[in-house]
This record gives C-alpha cells, sequence and structure tokens, in this order.
C-alpha cells in the first residue's frame, strides 16, 4: 500500500509544474553558445550554428592551443561534421561564458580522438571542471562520443575549465553550453526501495543513456532540447520476448504531464510492448540491461504513454529496476484523468550503485490478469555527479572509500578534498605555464620547402583588402606562358616547396633571372584576398631586407607570384632538419638583424605602420650570401591611424608564434610582430622547432622553455650544441635578454623593432669587439656602463639612428661600423 501511495504522488507533482508555457515545440534558450572547435569555418549541425573557433576566440582564457584538423573520414554519426576538427589544449585553458539566465544548462563535450602533426589525442588525459563539479577526471577516450551534462548554474559568469593530466594535453572537437527549461530537472524524485529523494535542483547530471523503446534513432532534429534518442534492442536482454508498436499520432500532451520538451511526440509514439507469442503463459518481463557507473546514484526516467491500448482502463502493468518495483501495478488512465495515450513520465533516484549493471523490467500486473501486457516507450539514466562525494570519472574505478563517503560530512569534507587538490594542481599548473608564450595556430601547419611556400590559401582573410584588380596595384604582369617556360612547364623537379598555398617552383625567367614562382592551387576568396595583399604590399614596399615581388599572373584563374630567387632558403629550413653545416653565431646575429631591419622598415617607414602578423622563420629568406629578407606579406595589415592604439581584427598568425595578447583582445599593434619576432630570436639560438610535440611536456613549447631558462640566467642550458663555446657569455646574456623583452606579456612593455635591432647590433659588437676579458664579472660591469651611457640616447634618436643602418644599406658600411658611429655620435 505505501508502494502505491508513492505512486500516486507523482502525477499530483507533475501537475504543479508551470509547464504551460512551452507546452508546443520551439524552446528558445536565452543562452546558446555553440563551438566548433578547431574549425575554420561555421558549422551547421541540426539547424544550429556551431561558431568556427575563431568567432569564439574571446570566450578563451589562453591561446595555449593547436587548431587541428583531420583530413581522414570520421566516424559517421550525426555530430559527423563536429568531428573534423579539433583544438589541442597545451595548457590549462578556461571558457568563460556571460549566462543571461541561471538555471539549467546541457553542457556537452565532443571529443573524436585523431592523430595530428605529432599529437595523439587518444592518448591525452584531462580532466573538466565547471563551478563546483568535476565533469570528466583524468578522462581519456578512444573513439567518437558526446558526453552530456545538465548543470544547474549558478552565476552569470560561467567557466570551463578544461584541464590536461600531468604530462599529457586535452582536445575538444566541439562544445556546446545551452539553456535548458529549468521544468526538465524538478527537485524531487522517488527513491529505491520507495521514498523521496530531493534536491535535484543542486544536482549535475551527466546523461549515461537515452533511449527510446520499440522505434529508430530519434535524431536531435526531431527534439526540442537537441537530445538524440538511440534505439532500445541492444539493451534487451530477451528480444523475442517484446515487440515494436508505433502510433506517433495517438500522442498527447496533457497540460500538467510530460511535455515536448520532456521528450518528443516521436519517442512517446513507439512502444516496446510484450511479445507472448511464442511464450507458453502470459506471465513475462520485458528486460533490459544497461551499463553505469559504479559508486554512483542515478536518477532514472522512465516515459510511459499508453498507445496500444484502444480504450480506457485495460493496461494494468508493473515497473521494475533491478529486482524492486519501482511503480506496482501502474494505470496511466487513472493518472491521466482519463485521456488515452496522454504522454507521462516518472523519476527514481537509485542508490549508490554496487554492480555497472542495472536491470529495467515491464511486467504485467497480478492484480489485473484480464489484459496481459506492459509497456515502456522511453528511457534515461542520468548519472548524478555531486553528492557522490567523488569526481565522476568514466575512466576509473571508484574506490569503496568514495563509495562510502556519500554521507553528510564525509561528503563536505571530500568536497573540501577535490576542492584543494583542484586549486593546488591549477596553481602548479599556472606556475607552469607562467610566461607560457605558447600560441595557437589558425592554419594547418605547412610543410616548410627551401622557400616561401606558408600555407597561404589555408588562412583566411577578413576583406581587409580592397577589391580592386591586382593589375592596379603593380605592373608586372607576366603572360602565364612565361611562367610555364621558366618553371619547365611546372616541372615536378623544379618544386622547392609545397604549402597550403600551393607548389613552389624555382624558375629561370628568358633574361636568365633566377626566380621563386608560388602558384595557389584554388582561387579561392580567401586565396585570392592574400594574394592581392601580397602584391599590393610588396609593390609599395622595396627594402633590401624584404623579398622583392617580380611579377604576377592572373591569367585563367591563375594565382602566380614571382619573386627572387633565395638560394638559401628560409631561416627555419637553414636552422634544422638539414645536412649543411651549422650557422655560426655571428651569421645568425646577422641574420636576425637583417629581419629585424625589414620589420623596422615595415612598421616605420610609411605614414602607417604596416604589422606583417605572420613573422617566423619560415618567412625569413636567405640569399646566396646569408641575407635575410622578410616574405610572405598574405597576412599584413595596416596599423593602427595615429589617434588609435591599436586595430580590431580577427587573430591570425601561426601557432607558437602567436602574441598571446593579440590573441586574448583581438587588438594588433607592432608589437604583436616584435612578440613573434622573439620567439624567432630563441628559435635561432636553440634551432629547434617553436613546437615539438614530441618533446616532454614542458619543452614542448620553445618560447615557454626558453624564457624559464632565460629568468634562471641559465639560457646557455639549452642552446643549439653547435653553438656551445662558442658565443661569448656577454652577447648570449645580451640576446638573451632582448629575446626576454620580445616576449612580455604586455605589447606596451615589449620593445620597438628599432630598440630590439640596436640591442641585437649591440649583441652582435659585444660577440665581434675587442671586450676580451673573459670574467663575467668584469663583462657585467661593461655591460652596465656601456648601457647606461646609451641608453642616454632618447628613444627617437634611436630610431633615427636605427633608420640610418637602413640608408646606408647600399653602402659597403659594415654593422660593425654603423654600430661604432652610433656609440660614438652620442657623445653629447
Ligand atoms: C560565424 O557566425 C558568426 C555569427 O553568426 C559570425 O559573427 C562569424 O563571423 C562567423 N564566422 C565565420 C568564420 O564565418
Ligand atoms: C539551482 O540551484 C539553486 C541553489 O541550489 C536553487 O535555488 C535553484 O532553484 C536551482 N535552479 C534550478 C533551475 O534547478
Ligand atoms: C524494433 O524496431 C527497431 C528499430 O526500428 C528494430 O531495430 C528492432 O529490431 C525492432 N525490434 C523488434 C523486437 O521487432
Ligand atoms: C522527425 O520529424 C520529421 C518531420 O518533422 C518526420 O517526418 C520524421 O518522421 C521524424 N522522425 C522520427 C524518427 O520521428
Ligand atoms: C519480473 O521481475 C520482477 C523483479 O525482478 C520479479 O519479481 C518478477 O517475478 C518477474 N516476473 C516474471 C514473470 O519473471
Amino acid at each position: 500500500m505505501s508502494n502505491r501511495r508513492t505512486w500516486q504522488f507523482l502525477p499530483a507533482l507533475a501537475v504543479l509544474l508551470p509547464c504551460l508555457v512551452w507546452i508546443s515545440h520551439g524552446y528558445t534558450p536565452p543562452d546558446s553558445y555553440l563551438i566548433d572547435c578547431g574549425s575554420q569555418t561555421n558549422t551547421t549541425v541540426g539547424g544550429r550554428i556551431f561558431l568556427a573557433d575563431q568567432s569564439a576566440s574571446n570566450f578563451l582564457s589562453t591561446p595555449q592551443n593547436v587548431l587541428a584538423e583531420t583530413s581522414n573520414s570520421v566516424p559517421s554519426s550525426e555530430y559527423s561534421q563536429l568531428y573534423q576538427t579539433a583544438r589541442i589544449f597545451t595548457g590549462t585553458t578556461k571558457y568563460t561564458f556571460f549566462i543571461s539566465r541561471t538555471g539549467r544548462h546541457w553542457i556537452r563535450l565532443y571529443l573524436n580522438p585523431f592523430p595530428y602533426d605529432g599529437f595523439d589525442m587518444s592518448t591525452m588525459k584531462f580532466a573538466v571542471l565547471v563551478q563546483d563539479s568535476v565533469l570528466l577526471n583524468d578522462f581519456s577516450v578512444s573513439s567518437a562520443i558526446m558526453r552530456e551534462f545538465s548543470v544547474n548554474v549558478t552565476s552569470g559568469t560561467f567557466v570551463i575549465t578544461i584541464m590536461p593530466s600531468t604530462g599529457s594535453f586535452a582536445f575538444l572537437n566541439a562544445l556546446e553550453v545551452v539553456s535548458m527549461p529549468d521544468e526538465i530537472i524538478v527537485d524531487e524524485a522517488g527513491t529505491l526501495p520507495p521514498g523521496k529523494f530531493g534536491g535535484l535542483t543542486g544536482q549535475t547530471l551527466e546523461t549515461v543513456w537515452r533511449v527510446n523503446m520499440g522505434g529508430p534513432l530519434v535524431s536531435f532534429r526531431n527534439d526540442t532540447l537537441f537530445r538524440t534518442w538511440v534505439p532500445d534492442s541492444p539493451f534487451l536482454i530477451n528480444s523475442n520476448l517484446a515487440k515494436n508498436f508505433s502510433n506517433i499520432g495517438a500522442v498527447k500532451y496533457v497540460p500538467g504531464m510530460a511535455t515536448q520538451d520532456i521528450a518528443p511526440r516521436s519517442v512517446y509514439g513507439t512502444v516496446a510492448e510484450m511479445n507472448t507469442q511464442g511464450s507458453l503463459n502470459n506471465n513475462i518481463n520485458v528486460t533490459w540491461e544497461f551499463t553505469i557507473d559504479v559508486g554512483a546514484r542515478h536518477l532514472v526516467r522512465f516515459h510511459l504513454c499508453d498507445i496500444v491500448s484502444k480504450s480506457l482502463n485495460l493496461l494494468y502493468f508493473s515497473v521494475y529496476i533491478d529486482s524492486s518495483v519501482v511503480a506496482p501495478d501502474l494505470d496511466l488512465s487513472r493518472i491521466s484523468s482519463n485521456t488515452l495515450a496522454a504522454a507521462y513520465y516518472f523519476d527514481i533516484v537509485t542508490p549508490v550503485s554496487e554492480s555497472n549493471k542495472i536491470l529495467v523490467k515491464v511486467g504485467p500486473s497480478k492484480r489485473f490478469a484480464s489484459n496481459q501486457n506492459a509497456i515502456l516507450n522511453g528511457l534515461e539514466i542520468m548519472k548524478l555527479t555531486d553528492g557522490n562525494g567523488a569526481p565522476s570519472s568514466s575512466s576509473s574505478g571508484k574506490s569503496v572509500f568514495l563509495i562510502a563517503g556519500v554521507s553528510g560530512g564525509v561528503f563536505v569534507a571530500l568536497v573540501l578534498f577535490v576542492g584543494i587538490g583542484y586549486l593546488l594542481c591549477l596553481r602548479r599548473s599556472q606556475r607552469r605555464t607562467a610566461n607560457s608564450e605558447l600560441s595557437k595556430s589558425w592554419i594547418p601547419l605547412s610543410t616548410e620547402g627551401g622557400t616561401p611556400s606558408r600555407s597561404m590559401g589555408s588562412k583566411y582573410s577578413n576583406g581587409t583588402v580592397t577589391t580592386a584588380s591586382p593589375a592596379h596595384y603593380f605592373g608586372y604582369r607576366f603572360p602565364f606562358i612565361a611562367i610555364q617556360e621558366a618553371t619547365k612547364n611546372f616541372g615536378e623537379s623544379e618544386i622547392i616547396g609545397i604549402g597550403g598555398f600551393g607548389k613552389v617552383y624555382k624558375g629561370s625567367l628568358s633574361d636568365g633571372t633566377r626566380v621563386a614562382v608560388k602558384r595557389g592551387n584554388s582561387r579561392s576568396q580567401q586565396g585570392l584576398a592574400e594574394f592581392r595583399t601580397e602584391i599590393e604590399m610588396l609593390s609599395q614596399f622595396r627594402h633590401r631586407h624584404l623579398v622583392s615581388l617580380i611579377g604576377y599572373c592572373d591569367e585563367n584563374n591563375e594565382m602566380i607570384l614571382i619573386y627572387e630567387y633565395m638560394e638559401n632558403g628560409t631561416l627555419k629550413s637553414r636552422l634544422y632538419g638539414h645536412e649543411l653545416p651549422s650557422l655560426g653565431w655571428k651569421e645568425r646575429l646577422e641574420i636576425c638583424i637583417g629581419a629585424a631591419r625589414g620589420l623596422h622598415y615595415l612598421h616605420t617607414s610609411h605614414a602607417k605602420a604596416v604589422i606583417h602578423r605572420d613573422v617566423k622563420s619560415a618567412n625569413i629568406l636567405l640569399d646566396e650570401n646569408l641575407m635575410a629578407k622578410m616574405a610572405d606579406f598574405g597576412l599584413s595589415k595596416a596599423g593602427p591611424d595615429l589617434d588609435q592604439t591599436h586595430v580590431t581584427t580577427a587573430v591570425k598568425g601561426s601557432f607558437g608564434y602567436l602574441d598571446p595578447e593579440y590573441f586574448r583582445r583581438q587588438q594588433l599593434t607592432e608589437k604583436s610582430d616584435v612578440y613573434s619576432f622573439g620567439v624567432v630570436l630563441f628559435e635561432v639560438l636553440c634551432a629547434r622547432p617553436v613546437i615539438d610535440p614530441s618533446l616532454p611536456r614542458d619543452m614542448v613549447n620553445l618560447a615557454e622553455w626558453a624564457m624559464m631558462w632565460q629568468k634562471k640566467g641559465q639560457l646557455e642550458q639549452i642552446i643549439d650544441p653547435a653553438l656551445a663555446g662558442k658565443i661569448k657569455a656577454i652577447s648570449l646574456r645580451k640576446f638573451g635578454e632582448t629575446a626576454e623583452k620580445c616576449l612580455a606579456d604586455f605589447g606596451v612593455d615589449r620593445p620597438s623593432m628599432a630598440d630590439v635591432l640596436w640591442n641585437l647590433e649591440y649583441a652582435l659588437q659585444l660577440q665581434e669587439a675587442g671586450m676580451q676579458r673573459d670574467k663575467e664579472h668584469s663583462n657585467t660591469i661593461m655591460i652596465s656602463e656601456l648601457s647606461s651611457e646609451l641608453s642616454s640616447l632618447s628613444h627617437v634618436d634611436r630610431i633615427l639612428a636605427a633608420a640610418q643602418f637602413d640608408a646606408s644599406s647600399e653602402g659597403e658600411v659594415s654593422i660593425s661600423q654603423v654600430f661604432s658611429q652610433l656609440v660614438k655620435s652620442e657623445g653629447r
């Protein structure tokens, strides 16, 4: 009897729900954040737009990520589109969302591990935390899945923390934070054994199973809350005892009972019922078995709708969980006050599970033997992630201690314990990533060849370029046939580089001029915009340290750029990954000085600074004399007007070099180039890739790694072994300090390119000059004396002095001579 009373209580509860407002379909969530991580384009799935990663970057705390894309086929699923790209988190990262209406929200995490550029997502382990809940802990995933959580968001600022486990990374393919009607989860539920469970509203729930009985998969397209309902047949213990029935048209939503938001018509309109055909007696249970996590309470929601009966009061059946009855002798006609086929649901919270299996059964009522049948229309199993005392983790089993820890004090202690542990981890990881200057890539990393080969076509431009034809900017338009001749008809043997933009060929014009020919492989809008920017920039700027554009060709929709040939390829290819003799320290310094001059010229020679935006070793080319020239202006942008401090723009650049401040604020200044140049300086010193996922965690990001050693004052520990013993300590110190300043967290704290240039000249002078005293101590004194003398030069003077280097560029004046002049000329 007491059982019955419990179950009669439920419908009454339902009547009280203020659910009439959203009785029909079309719930519009007040908050909806959908992000297709790693994607360069917005992705529409089921009519909803998942934002391109870039469009969602303002939610992110740090740019320490890699954007990954797979060209392999992804597991077919409703979310396949979202599984194509991912963001790899190399450090703890937070997403922060503004919540306009607190209360229940879905958090959906889409995960499909794939290999990318040395990263293996299937081995990554990480945690995902929100508010007080640990959604995932030490979690790893081997195949595509979507994890769904329902969180009661209690503050207007909602933070999701993605935290790689020690020595690992994290990744996400897509992320959703979307309001759901609060009424979906009411505070009270029945319990097992029969009783009342209060306090569901505070709970974070994780969807474990969501099943449509007796029918096909119900796509999120047919669900007002974007839920997917899977068919029940795989869970049936004895499928001979069940049969399908469907009558979607019969379903009625009765005020006060279930609504379309609770479950859609396609779920209530199909049913699994008893199949007594092959059975001797009519007394059978239809049984489903589901795997669940050990050590957690689960909310089991039964969806029922009598679409099988011809009239009222014919169907009486019982519902069981494991061997316990949770709804004896259920009479749906009475619950619905005599409406046939009214949609109805009820909730049961299970005790903390001791087994990883749960059985759900329906069987005919023994009290009313007339019409032997039992039905179930839908089922949801949600894990309660709070109040179990342990962070829910799918990969690790829970200890007995954690299971036992559900009750009061222990629970509080555990929450504290987990919380403190989390804070400590966070602190540690923050310390680890302090000064981390990791950055991210908006492009798939391209294979760099011998000459400029950046993946131009794969980046996108945002319409900063005018639409005038290239001829408007530049006169040297080449006929296609001339380029065909120059490159032996684009012969494979002439290829010197391949990038996302296309292939780079070496060639020889009819007058014998050697050229590098970059041929875009598609006339996409993006590629076209960058093609134009490149022509526009290079025709405006002529400088010894900027690569020269000889011409272009846009015949037959071709996008071909013809540059002066640079014998020694990219700085990057000359630094590492080759068999050539290593560059000496003086050569490296001179290359850095050359590149710095090119940048300084870009920043200062016109009324408006031009910001390169993609400064990296692969965009610094070396001619036959190892003279450095900046290349690849496809992303360049005019700097701020005089009365402004920055340009607001979408973030572009290359992973490992990108200015974190620019990334955070999307405000571009020359100082972003300075940052990237600082990374190049460390790259030159250490001769290793700026991002190398094959290295131990701490070493992956060069900027972070080098800054750590620089701050310790032990930069010499990590320099290119080929330079060991060949750099004077004093020169190395100057160089290290210069790079460090370039990597300052805030642009305002970074030097101008003129200052950088000056300091590099200084480092060269220190290396070369007759400062023979070996003892570091005396060197230090000399440096500081000299520094204070030189720093008395005003900023303007120094820029003028730097400009003087360029003016003298035609002459034979050596860098050191100019430097001496500079030192002398400041004696005022
Ligand atoms: C994606 O859509 C948003 C909002 O509709 C828009 O602001 C953004 O520019 C789009 N991004 C891309 C890369 O198309
Ligand atoms: C969210 O939690 C707060 C505090 O536990 C509670 O007052 C509120 O009713 C909850 N809201 C919902 C929609 O569950
Ligand atoms: C019920 O329908 C589902 C999907 O439509 C099907 O896969 C399953 O085999 C059917 N089950 C029975 C017992 O007929
Ligand atoms: C989903 O909805 C469409 C139309 O809205 C309907 O044609 C289709 O049958 C529905 N699918 C299911 C499984 O109910
Ligand atoms: C159905 O399952 C319940 C709970 O385990 C059990 O008590 C009952 O005997 C079962 N009925 C049949 C016919 O097996």
